[in-house]
Order: structure tokens, then sequence, then C-alpha cells
């Protein structure tokens, strides 16, 4: 399956991998994942949105069901294993487990949500809030892309009509999401798998700053109401205050007009990634940024905006199903502060475990993410002892 996957949507200059929602880099990786479904003799049911579940439902399984999965798309230049480890892994423990002769007495299903990393709409896991009903597609096709495409007219794109109906969970019992461990916990540790104890809360907000376009050689310094200078100021800020609140602070995208390096800028847009260990702290952070954000503004003649794109409240998994998972293996549970669909599930009242694989570099969302393949196989083991344990 590796193999497979390992080209789709790979940046041959620096190995990352550009799978972006409703590209053909993603339709191919959806093709890819009904494909080998079909050849296992599952059921692959794909939603108007393009999120896909592939059910292993023998004659004698009933009752609620036990899902497990993840997703297949990525950040800009995101790793391999953020998000395809968690669905190679389930098809792999359906594989395992049908190997070990187990015949599940609940339906088992393999699911794949898409745009879990809201790279190119903004909205992280559109694809398991719109199935949950924590955001609604009238809201959500609104939504633009970097080049203006609207939502709804790239899902149309690729095929898909979200009024054709998306997946229903009413009949899912639980929800266990593999996933490739994003920090260095499980390496501190020095154990190859881990349970998911909570997500830290986190958000994304939009600053805009605006000032005035002027000529670069014949405006005076102090002339100038340069939102860079504003906007740069708040990025050093919000390190500062995440520092001293042991918290997390990202600007990693910003745009700015004109562009031209000859030009004070007119306007800088930057995203604000926070993230808290409780919904308190979150808001006392995204506050304290903002507030720093528009006094500085008021020294540079500027002005300010902010405006929240995607919030996450805070999430904690089962605690029964966890340390009843964490029994199996004597596997370690720990926090973490990387957002999952997982989270979406569990604060839709589902039943939601996820489990981590340790990643040496302890390094995400970048090239360098990696698992060595004895922890992914650790991983799949895990996963089918789970499932096992679920679907008796
Ligand atoms: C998604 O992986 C996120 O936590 O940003
Ligand atoms: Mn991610
Ligand atoms: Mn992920
Ligand atoms: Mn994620």
């Amino acid at each position: 399956m590796w193999r497979d996957l390992h080209d789709v949507g790979r940046s041959a200059s620096s190995g990352g991998y550009f799978r972006q929602p409703w590209t053909s880099a993603e339709s191919e990786l959806r093709a890819w994942f009904t494909e080998q479904a079909l050849a296992r003799g599952l059921d692959v049911e794909t939603d108007g949105m393009g999120n896909q579940v592939a059910w292993w439902r023998p004659s004698e399984a009933s009752g609620p069901a036990v899902l497990t999965g993840s997703h297949l798309d990525s950040v800009l230049d995101g790793g391999a294993y953020d998000g395809p480890l968690g669905v190679v892994s389930a098809l792999a423990a359906v594989d395992v487990l049908r190997a070990r002769g187990f015949s599940p007495s609940r339906p088992i299903g393999v699911s794949v949500f898409t745009e879990e990393e809201g790279s190119r709409f903004g909205l992280a896991c559109l694809g398991s809030r719109l199935v949950t009903g924590a955001s609604t597609w009238a809201d959500a096709r609104e939504r633009r892309d970097r080049d203006g495409v609207f939502l709804g007219d790239a899902v149309a794109a690729a095929g898909l009509d979200p009024s054709t109906g998306l997946l229903s969970l009413d009949d899912v019992g639980c929800f266990v999401e593999l996933h490739v461990e994003q920090g260095r916990d499980l390496v501190d540790r020095d154990v190859a798998v881990g349970v998911a104890s909570e997500i830290w809360p986190h958000g994304r907000y939009r600053f805009d700053f605006e000032g005035e376009a002027n000529h670069a050689g014949t405006t005076r310094m102090e002339d100038r109401r340069d939102p860079m200078l504003t906007y740069a100021m708040t990025a050093l800020a919000a390190n500062k205050q995440a520092r001293l609140a042991g918290q997390r602070a990202t600007f990693g995208r910003i745009e700015v007009a004109p562009n031209g390096t000859n030009a004070v800028p007119s306007r800088v847009t930057a995203w604000l990634d926070a993230r808290c260990s409780s919904d308190e702290a979150l808001a006392e952070l995204v506050d304290a940024i903002s507030r720093q954000a528009g006094e500085r503004a008021s020294r540079d003649e500027t002005s300010l905006r902010v405006t929240p794109e995607s919030v996450s409240g805070s999430v904690a998994f089962d605690p029964d199903l966890a340390r009843d998972l964490a029994g199996i293996g004597d596997w370690p549970i720990i926090p973490t502060q990387a957002g999952h669909d997982a989270g979406i599930l569990s604060a839709a009242g589902i039943p939601t475990a996820m489990l981590f694989v340790r990643n040496p570099t302890g390094i995400s969302h970048s090239p360098d993410e990696h698992a060595e393949t004895a922890d992914c196989l650790a991983g799949v083991d895990a996963l089918a002892d789970t499932l096992a344990r679920l679907a008796r």
C-alpha cells in the first residue's frame, strides 16, 4: 500500500505531499481506496463530499458498528504519514484479523474523511464536521480557496454532489483513529504505541492589517503607515505570550498586498494558529495577542480586524475506552495538541479513541515526518487487537 501511495501528489523537489481536497491527487487517492476496499470484498460507500467508508459486514455481524480510519488529504508540503497511516493501518488490520480467522460480530468500517487538514478551505475536519452536523453545507459551500474557487464549485468539479447525501453515523457505536504521533512523547517514553487522552482546544484566526501603500524610497520613515510592521510585532508578541503561558501560537501563513519589493504594503493578512491546554487559556491567549496587535496598530496608524476561521473546543476522549485499550498492550495514555476527525466524532457523542504510532523525528506537517516500519507494524497489530476487542 505504501508503494501505491508513494508518488501521489508528491513534490519532486521537496519530497513532500500536496494532496489538497477535490484535486486530481485526492481523486486518485479516493479511487485507490475504493480499489483496495473492493479487492478485500468490502462494500464501499462514497458520499456527496467524497467521505468514504469501506464496510466489512459478514452476515452474522449486527448491532452498532466499529469505525476506524483517518484521512488521505495533506497539509501543503506535508509528510507521508499524517492521515494515510491510519487508513493503510485500518485496511492492514482487517487483513490481520482475517488471517487470524477472526470474524466480527459487529460491522467494521474503514473510513476516510475529506479536508481534514483544512488546507484548502480553512476549516479543519470539514468532512467530519459536515457528517456530524457540526457545520452545515449551506455555510461551508460559500468558503473560497486561495484562488477564489468556491467550495461548492470545487466539490462539483471533482464529480461529487452533496445533495446526494452525506454519510450517516447513526449506526456507528465507536470510532478509533490510528495516527502517526506528531510530537516526541512516545520517543521520550521509548514505546512504539500510545493511546490519546485528550486534544487541546485550538483555533485559526485571520488577522487583517490595513495600512497605506507608498513608495519605498521617497516615503520618509516617519510618514509611513506600514501594516508589515504591525504584523511583525504581532508575530513576535504572539510567540512571547505563548511561551510565557506554556501554550502554542504560530503565524505560518501570510498574504501581502501588493507584495512588491519597492512599495510599503497596503495590507497584510496573517493567520494565527493557537493551541492551549484549556478553552479558557485559549480565549485568554487569543485575546492577549489581539489586544497587543490592536495597540501596535494604533501606534503604526494601521488598522486591524481579527476573524476566527476554525475553532475546535477541548476534547476529552472516553476515559474508560482509553483505559481499556491501553490495557491491551500496556500503552501510555498521552494528550495531543493536533486536531483530528476523532475529536469531531467524540464531540458528537460517539465513544472515540486514538492510537498513536511513534515518530522518531517528532516532526510533522513537513516532509521530514517519519515512522519506522517496525513501529507501523506494531501499530497495525495494536489496531487489530483493538478492533477485535470492540467488535467481538
Ligand atoms: C491538523 O493536523 C492540525 O492539527 O492542524
Ligand atoms: Mn495534520
Ligand atoms: Mn492527521
Ligand atoms: Mn489533523
